[in-house]
This record gives C-alpha cells, structure tokens and sequence, in this order.
C-alpha cells in the first residue's frame, strides 16, 4: 500500500515537472532579490523578468547588474520587460517587490498591492502566483490574493493557485547562496506545492515544504526577529558596560570563551530586511490585540544605538582633550552592513545628524558605495576618497575588508581617536 501511494506521488510530481518544464515564468521585480533569480531560472525555463523601472531594465538588457555592479550575458531564455502585456504569456508569476515600512513603522504595502493588481490584469485560469517579498502572516492570502481575486475576476483554488517562498539570501555573503540556502515553500493546493517544488527544484538544493502559507510568512519573520533581538541584547550590553565603566569589547570576548554563548557584536542596525520585519509582525499581533514585549524592546534598543554612539564620541572627544567645535570626525561605512553597497535604511545618516547637533564637522566615507545615490537617498554628499584628508576622530562603523586592509592612521591628525566599533583593528586607541 505504502509503496503504491509513493509511486502515484512520484508518477503525480512527474507529470508536474513536466507541465511545469513547459511553463513560462514572469519574475516580477528585478531587484537584489528578482535579478538574481530571473537569471538562474533562465537556464532551465523561458523566464519573462518584468520590473517597472525602465532604466533598471535598460541596464539589464545590456548586461549590466547596478546593484552588484557586475556584467552579465543575458540569455536568450530570459526577455526584460516593464510592458504589462508582455506577462500575460506566463503561467507561473514570482513577486519580488519590496515592502519597506512607512515612517510610522506600518507597513507600506504599495508595491505588493502595484504589483497583485499587474499580475491581476493578465491572469488566467490554472496560473500559479508564488510571493517572495517578505510580509506578515496572511497578508499574501488575504491582501494580495484578494486582489488578485477582485481586479481577475477568477477564484483562488478554483482558477488559480497561490504560493509563498520567503527569500533568505544575505547580502555580501558569498558562502550562502541561492543554490546552497534552503529555501522554505508554501502553498495554497498540493498540487501547487508540486509545482512550486518542480520550479524552486532546479534552482536550488534543498528545499523545505511548510504546511501553510501563513507558517512560511511567520517563519521569515522570525528568523529576521531572532536576529534582531540578538543583535539587541548585544547592544544593550554596551550600553550598560559603558554606564559600569567597563569594555564592553572585553566583556563579549570573555563570554565568548564559553562554548555556546552567541557570538554577536555591538553595531547599527539597518538594511530592509531586520531594521524592518520586526516592525511587520509587530503590525499584524497589534491587529490582533497582543503587543509583543520582546520584539518591541529589541527594536527600541536598535533604534537608539546612533543616539548612544553619539553620546559616546561626544565624551571620548572631551576626555581626550579634543574641542569639540574644532573637531572633524570620519564616519567610515554608509552601506548597512559590511562588504556589501546596500544603503537602504542605513544608520549613518542618523549618527552624521546627531555628531553634526552637537557641533562635529562630519564626513562619511565608503568605497563601497554609489556616491551620487547616496545623496539623492540621504540628502549629503560623502566622500569620494580619503587622499590628503585628515580628521580627529575616525569611527569604524561597518568592517568592510577595505578598511580593514588600511591603516586609517594615516588619515588622522597626532591627536586622534580611532573608534573601533567593529573590533576589527589591533591600533584602535577606543572600542565599545
Ligand atoms: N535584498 C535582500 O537581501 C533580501 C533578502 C531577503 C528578503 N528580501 C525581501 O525581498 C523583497 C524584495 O527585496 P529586494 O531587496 O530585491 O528589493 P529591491 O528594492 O532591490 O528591488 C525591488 C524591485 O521591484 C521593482 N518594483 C517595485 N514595484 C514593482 C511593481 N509593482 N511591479 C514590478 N516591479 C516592481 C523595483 O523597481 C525594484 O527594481 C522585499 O520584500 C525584501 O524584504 C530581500
């Protein structure tokens, strides 16, 4: 019996490898996320990568990837495009938009809504929809499929099928990638799942089959969530070192030495993913009358490190005889997280503004980074280069290699600080 029931499994997901072989797939969003994606599907699909900037398609049609900054042979499998019509030849839609946050810290779901409604013009009985953007729990069944439902006109699970595959790539992280994460998927049929399993399959190794929709959602933001508390208890930790007077550098390295303490550092949180999620899920559990409590103050503690920092230069600069009017401090990192470009939600800005309140010249330097997009994104210009500049203060905030390789001594005036944030450099004369 057992083995009969596996054989018309298998015969089952066969024929929807089959089906599925012949589909087309319309990955819809091309950002750090979608592009990456669109390109290894084209090489077992005909895959349709449609965005709605023009000039992020521009540059793909030519092989040029902006936001890895590297060169590409499109191939011929894989069409960009950002005219709707152009979708209607799929079968098989992934949503990558983004979902950012509005300054309320609600989620602004504008682009999921965009993108349902896109999708929901040109859909057909049998398509599969599958999101990857990140949300709260139910809102892809009953915020973007509701959508889809109105502006189609067609029935989910009767005419076409949703799907849920949380995206988990880490930004600078060459170890893990696309093929080698396990990627978590989610569906609204079984048979949908076979077809998800049957897409997702040639991409990637291993695959994990959630029994919901709403478990992959939560599982996403949980996993961010975790981070973030860690991350934030780390942070607190330096906070409370600095009111004992202690290294809060030292502290960590010793409870370190024990083997399952949680190697996390002290460090500005930013980036769309754990600067955001947490807010997500906070957003949905408001909704449904429970206010998370640890989630919350993880948040709060986050939040508050530029201000800590800030508080925290200010003295270093008094104790060590250094007029603080006079004083031209060095921000150096501008990208949320080391060895990566990705500015979104930075917290530089922030710790620039609060350095700039009480009187500091400031300047940020990262090499990483789109100089021009950093000021139309944050409204200043950074540095182009450290060439005959020099500074009092010099602040190690992200351990781009870069900076590690350098020794920013040579940008400091005879009396200086070099705060090392990171702990990263053996001649920082200050750490957390
Ligand atoms: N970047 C990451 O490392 C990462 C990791 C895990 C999860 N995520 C999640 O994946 C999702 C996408 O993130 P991203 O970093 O790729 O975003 P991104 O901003 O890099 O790219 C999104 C793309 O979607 C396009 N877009 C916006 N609205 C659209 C619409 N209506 N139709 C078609 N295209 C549209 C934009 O023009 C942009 O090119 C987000 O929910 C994010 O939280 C991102």
């Amino acid at each position: 019996m057992a083995g009969w029931c596996r054989l018309k499994c298998e015969s089952r997901a066969g024929t929807q490898d089959h089906m599925v072989l012949d589909s087309i797939i319309a990955v819809v969003g091309l950002g750090y996320v979608g592009a990456p994606l669109a390109l290894a599907l084209a090489k077992h699909f005909e895959v349709i990568g449609f965005d709605i900037d023009s000039g992020r398609i521009q540059a793909l049609r030519s092989g040029f990837d902006t936001h890895t900054q590297e060169y590409f042979t499109p191939p011929k499998s894989l069409h960009y495009s950002n005219a709707r019509q152009d979708l209607s030849r799929a079968s098989v839609f992934i949503i990558a938009v983004p979902t950012p946050i509005f300054a309320d810290k609600t989620p602004d779901l504008t682009h999921l809504q965009q993108a349902s409604q896109i999708i929901g013009s040109v859909l057909k009985r049998g398509d599969l929809i599958v999101y990857e953007s990140t949300t709260y729990p139910f809102c892809t069944r009953y915020y973007c499929a509701e959508i889809l439902q109105k502006v189609s006109g067609l029935t989910l699970d009767r005419d076409f099928f949703i799907g849920y595959s949380p995206e988990r790539i880490n930004p600078g992280d060459t170890r893990h990638t696309l093929r080698t994460i396990t990627k978590i998927i989610a569906a609204s049929t079984p048979s949908a799942i076979d077809r998800l399993r049957a897409v997702y399959g040639k991409v990637v190794d291993s695959l994990h089959i959630a029994p919901s929709i709403e478990i992959a959602e939560m599982a996403k933001l949980i996993e961010n969530a975790q981070r973030d508390l860690n991350i934030a208890f780390v942070n607190e930790v330096a906070m409370m070192c600095d009111r004992l007077g202690l290294s809060a550098s030292a502290v960590l390295e010793a409870a370190k030495s024990k083997w399952n303490f949680l190697p996390f550092s002290p460090g500005l949180v930013g980036g769309h993913c754990i600067s955001v999620d947490p807010y997500y899920l906070c957003y949905m559990l408001e909704r449904c009358a429970y206010k998370p409590k640890v989630l919350s103050m993880g948040r709060l503690v986050n939040e508050q490190m530029p201000a800590f920092l800030a508080r925290k230069i200010h003295a270093l600069a008094l104790d060590s005889g250094l007029a603080v009017r006079a004083s031209r401090v060095l921000l150096l990192g501008l990208s949320f997280k080391e060895n990566c470009r990705d500015m979104r939600n930075s917290k530089t800005p922030i710790l620039r503004k609060k350095l700039k309140k009480r009187g500091f010249k400031v300047k940020v330097y990262d090499p990483l980074i789109d100089t021009k997009e950093a000021k139309r994104m944050f409204g200043f210009n950074p540095l182009k280069s450290l060439e005959d500049k020099k500074f009092d203060i010099i602040v190690l905030l992200n351990a781009h290699q870069e900076f590690v390789n350098l020794d920013l001594r040579q940008y400091a005036n005879p009396v200086h600080i070099v705060f090392d944030m990171k702990n990263v450099l053996p001649y920082a004369t200050h750490r957390l």
